[in-house]
């Protein structure tokens, strides 16, 4: 299926908002994988489609969970919306034929990163912080550090949003935190700046 027909898909599943997000996702992910040679239309689809989940409501989340047997771990069920992102890999499959491994992977991780991810996943991971709807106390220095250091981006990405759960006194989800080790401990190998 073409960028175009998963636009129309989109625009009825989700928001208004959510749509315009979706669409500023797929934008600025096409954008860094060209910058960071990676397959651009696979970052577009990926990028449109990562919160595809997020039809369902949280509560239905749960129920769809359980129905199809998923495990669910405890943080998931105190915070139900992070299925969005494991239930939104599913779902694109089923309902939309999406099989690429790549795209599913950027899917199903976008909201809490996993360590040893790959470079599709890293790229629409970043790409959900910084599409140009989003505005938050330090998005520019993220947007900025995207397209020059790509490790860089992702700990600051990482930060921002560990530091608001702990913060706040939320579950910290824990493949964020081996995400971001992941990320520290390999710096400067991972991904070869600029490439
Ligand atoms: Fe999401
Ligand atoms: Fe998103």
């Amino acid at each position: 299926m073409e960028p175009r027909d998963l636009e129309k898909i989109i625009e009825k599943a989700l928001s208004r908002e959510r749509y315009c997000h979706s669409l500023g996702v797929k934008k600025v992910s096409q954008k860094l994988a060209s910058h960071y040679g990676e397959d651009e239309k696979k970052a577009e689809v990926a990028g449109l489609l990562h919160d595809y989940g997020k039809k369902h409501s949280p509560e239905e989340l749960l129920e769809i969970a359980l129905d199809m047997k998923i495990e669910i771990s405890p943080i998931e069920k105190e915070n139900p919306d992070l299925l969005h992102g494991p239930l939104g890999a599913l779902l694109v499959k089923k309902d939309l034929g999406i099989e690429d491994k790549d795209i599913i992977e950027a899917i199903r991780f976008h909201t809490t990163g996993k360590a040893s991810m790959g470079k599709l996943a890293c790229l629409v991971f970043l790409a959900d912080y910084i599409e140009e709807n989003r505005s938050y106390p330090g998005v520019e220095e993220i947007r900025e550090a995207a397209f020059q250091d790509l490790e860089e981006a992702l700990l600051l990405a990482l930060d921002q949003t560990i530091r608001y759960v702990l913060d706040r006194g939320l579950l910290l989800h824990s493949d964020s935190v081996d995400f971001r080790n992941y990320i520290l401990s390999g710096r400067d190998k991972i991904f070869k700046k600029g490439s």
